[in-house]
């Protein structure tokens, strides 16, 4: 109730915001390239010898100058990690910073799952992964070794793409079919060197069978992984309201057939219903709502964005780091406002043309609160996606 009161105030303050904005005047173009930008605010640049927790750089009052100043630098131990559940990284191709995150920090994450694989059904009894080309072998080995103490596992996500309704009656109603992916995907693991996968199925098809079906079928690959010595991770919606896509009930059959469960806590809000990405009371009804069991929690993997959103009356969209870096280089001296409740940061700015916006964006002390839930509640974190935080983020992992 009170997220949604919360959601109508944004909305609310954001138009009041829009209408109030009359025009500006035109800004100068921000050409100001990297170096110069990182000379005036004396930005540190990789590895120091302090800690994000040293400096005391984790607290809810935080300036644009703050962050700027401090982004690019992290902490030199790179081995030392804080959060002891299952840690999972996603990386995708298309920011590609992400493949550097995983080799600098791999002894934080107990998983790194490159977004690279999709698996096709090409006909009776014969399935296919595509996206193969994208895959880097040197640097699966490299994240691999990276961890010294915790062996970092490679856990592909493969994703269930441009399948037809026929394909997904075929795989579900009929035991060879099901043999036949489950020895495609074992294969290919083997041949690249993956140490499992994780399986984007659920939220495409839970909505158009009969759940004990799919439960079942889900169960039987991941069975066979667990043989094959194999992590099984499944990606699972979560909660929207009455929306249940994905029940306790399902979370209790599935439990003793999967590695863990990849948890989407995050798009809460979009452009029609500008908003926090994931208001902290909701991620924790959504993980206590799938089980009570402080010890099955540990297989659940809290979705932590490390994307934001910058809101405008048009719309606007998701930004990643240097988005986000771009915009408070235009206004340093921007305090960013901290609501308790939801637990995230977010300011508002005018644009050259005089329009509003509103930016959503994780932040230290952000991630600190969701670190602290997560612990609490005995999960692990997924993280989505490496390559779009800000480096100083991992010191606190
Ligand atoms: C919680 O789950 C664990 C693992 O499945 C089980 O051994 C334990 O009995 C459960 N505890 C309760 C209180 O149900």
């Amino acid at each position: 109730m009170n997220i949604c009161k919360n959601t109508v105030f944004f909305v609310l303050s954001f138009i009041f915001l829009y209408v109030v904005s009359a025009s500006q005047t035109l800004s100068p173009k921000n050409r100001g390239n990297k170096k110069k930008q990182d000379e005036k605010y004396k930005t540190k640049i990789g590895p120091q010898k302090y800690t994000v927790f040293d400096k005391k750089f984790v607290t809810e009052t935080v300036a644009g100058r703050d962050i700027l100043s401090n982004y690019r630098a992290f902490f030199a131990e790179t081995d030392e990690y804080n959060f002891n559940g299952l840690v999972l990284g996603y990386v995708t191709p298309w920011n590609n910073h992400g493949y550097d995150i995983a080799k600098i920090f791999g002894n934080k994450f107990t998983h790194i799952s490159p977004v690279w694989l999709q698996v096709r059904r090409q006909g009776k009894n014969s399935y296919i992964i595509t996206g193969t080309h994208d895959i880097d072998r040197d640097w699966v080995i490299s994240v691999r070794n990276a961890g010294r103490e915790r062996k970092t596992k490679v856990v592909p996500r493969v994703l269930f793409d441009g399948w037809t309704a026929n394909d997904y009656r075929a795989f579900l109603n009929n035991k060879e079919e099901v043999k036949a992916i489950i020895h495609t995907l074992v294969q290919s693991c083997k041949q690249y060197n993956f140490n499992g996968y994780v399986f984007e199925v659920w939220t495409q098809i839970a909505a158009a069978v009969k759940s004990d079906v799919l439960v079942k079928v889900i169960s039987a690959i991941g069975d066979v992984f667990a043989l094959e010595n194999l992590d099984f991770i499944l990606v699972i919606p979560p909660k929207r309201g009455e929306n249940e896509l994905f029940t306790d009930d399902q979370f209790d059959k599935l439990y003793e057939h999967v590695t863990a469960f990849s948890l989407m806590t995050y798009d809460y809000s979009n452009a029609e219903m500008p908003g926090p990405n994931a208001p902290y009371s909701w991620i924790e009804e959504t993980i206590t709502s799938l089980t009570s069991n402080n010890t099955m929690r540990s297989k659940i993997l809290m979705g932590l964005n490390f994307y934001g959103n910058d809101y405008t009356a048009a719309g606007g969209g998701p930004i990643i780091s240097h988005d986000y870096i771009k915009i408070l280089q235009k206004y340093p001296e921007k305090k960013l406002t901290y609501n308790t409740k939801l637990e995230e940061h977010y300011f508002d700015y005018k644009d050259d043309k005089g329009f509003k916006h509103l930016v959503f964006y994780p932040t230290l002390f952000s991630i600190f609160k969701r670190l602290e839930l997560a612990h609490k509640l005995n999960t692990g974190i997924a993280i989505w996606e490496i390559g779009q935080g800000l480096d100083y983020f991992y010191d606190m992992l």
